[in-house]
């Protein structure tokens, strides 16, 4: 259940990961966390490379982790960044957050704590589906 403490630990949890991010380029620092239906959290950081397209966004990292350990069953995903503007999720990882259900909650934070919170349809109407 997404309620104010469980959303806090979210927001801590993607707070906590930031400073791993590797971003030479851009300097722009992004963490993430996932909450799962189990209640466990995985958490993710941006990953940059010389190759600018080869670059890992947060969302996906974190995602990526969790795939990793058999975790897809996705209850709520979290991401923060250091600025004042409580950031949403690049395209492509709303296709990719879209892929673990269409309801999904993004909560959308920035450095202060403040935050939004958005489904996954909300931030990518009409998503690619194979379906
Ligand atoms: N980035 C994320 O990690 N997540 C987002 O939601 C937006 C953008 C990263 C990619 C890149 O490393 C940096 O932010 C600047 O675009």
């Amino acid at each position: 259940m997404l309620d104010k403490q469980t959303i806090n630990k979210l927001l801590e949890a993607a707070t906590s990961v930031m400073s791993n991010a590797h971003v030479p380029y851009s300097n722009f620092q992004v963490g993430a966390s996932i909450l799962y239906k189990d209640g466990t959290i995985e958490v993710g950081c941006n990953i940059e490379n010389a190759s600018f397209g080869a670059t890992i966004c947060a969302e996906r990292t974190a995602i990526s982790t969790g795939a990793a350990k058999g975790k897809l069953n996705i209850e709520a995903i979290c991401v923060t960044n250091l600025t004042d503007t409580m950031v949403t999720p690049c395209g492509i990882c709303r296709q990719v957050i879209w892929e673990f259900g269409q309801n999904l909650p993004v909560i959308c934070s920035n450095k202060n704590g403040d935050y939004k919170i958005l489904t996954i349809s909300e931030l990518l109407p009409h998503a690619f589906d194979l379906n």
